[in-house]
């Protein structure tokens, strides 16, 4: 551990933050663990973030999270950059060094691999065609995800699908691009389905997706957690499909950070989660 034993501190950072269930999470697992200590919100503007994130030494925080805008800007204030960050092309955790130097990682990847294999035991990346849909943020880590477990061919589809061109440009992997109009047919003879963009979000249209091509063997995740259940999911575990939503993602990502900043690794239980979905 290298921050006070007295009263343990973490936080996440964000512009707007006010709708993070991160705090809960942790917070929960303070207490779980009979630990002393608090994870706060903490609402930093864009022009603030370099302020705030070297503040955290001194004010004897372990670290944060970064969600948006922050988590690629931070990258460039940051002391170090891990591989897997650099890869993905933004921080989502950031661990205060014992001598006040700050590292950067993502941990997204690890919570979206590690939520399916926890509702989906027997689930493999290599089991048959994974789709992809989105090429944002959220998309690579799930990329990034997969590859690493072994995915043999992801058909990945954007809406600009030069973002996806330039994606796979700095992957390379078993990836191929295929245009916006093709999402529907591109679901022929897939394992498993990955909505990463935006849309089914509350406040968001649903994604406009013809599941009618879709085995009903394969896998359909959405990394999008607030509805819990999106319309995509719905529609997919009304025709029988076995679906795992975004949620999980969110509270696995929080177990390799306690690991850095406090030496504790955590677990997501049932009652963790659905302490979570019921504030969503
Ligand atoms: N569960 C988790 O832990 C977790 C982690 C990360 C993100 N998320 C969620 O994932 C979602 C995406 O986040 P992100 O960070 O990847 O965002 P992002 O980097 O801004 O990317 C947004 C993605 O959505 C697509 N998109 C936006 N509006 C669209 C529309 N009208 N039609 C079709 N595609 C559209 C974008 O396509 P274009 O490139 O064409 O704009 C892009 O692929 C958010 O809802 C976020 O909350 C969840």
């Amino acid at each position: 551990m290298n921050v006070s034993d007295d009263f343990l501190l973490a936080g996440v950072m964000g512009w707007p933050v006010s709708q993070s269930r991160s705090p809960a999470m942790h917070n929960y697992w303070m207490k779980e663990h009979g630990l002393t200590g608090s994870y706060v919100r903490l609402a930093i503007s864009p022009d603030g973030l370099q302020d705030a994130l070297r503040a955290l030494p001194s004010l004897q925080f372990a670290g944060c999270n970064l969600t948006i805008p922050h988590k690629r800007a931070a990258m460039k204030i940051v002391d170090e950059v891990d591989d897997i960050a650099r890869k993905i092309g933004a921080i989502s955790c950031v661990i205060v060094r014992r001598d006040g130097s700050l590292a950067g990682t993502n941990n997204d990847h690890y919570g979206f691999i590690e939520n399916i294999l926890d509702l989906e035991p027997n689930w493999r990346a290599d089991a048959g065609p994974i789709v992809v849909i989105g090429a944002g943020g959220g998309a690579r880590a799930v990329i990034y995800g997969l590859v690493h477990r072994g995915a043999r061919e992801i058909r990945l589809i954007n809406r600009t699908q030069a973002r996806a061109e330039a994606l796979v440009q700095e992957f390379g992997g078993p990836i191929t691009v295929l245009p916006w109009e093709d999402r529907h047919d591109a679901l022929e003879g897939a394992a498993m389905l990955v909505n990463t963009t935006s849309q089914g979000m509350i406040g968001q249209l649903p994604l406009f997706l013809e599941l009618d091509k879709l085995p009903v063997e394969a896998l359909v995740t959405d990394i999008v957690y607030i509805p819990r259940e999106t319309p995509l999911l719905e529609a997919a575990r009304a025709r029988g499909n076995r679906t795992v939503n975004g949620l999980g993602m969110l509270l696995h990502q929080g177990r390799p950070a306690w690991k850095a900043w406090f030496g504790i690794e955590p677990t997501v239980t049932p009652e963790l989660r659905a302490m979570i979905e019921a504030t969503l």
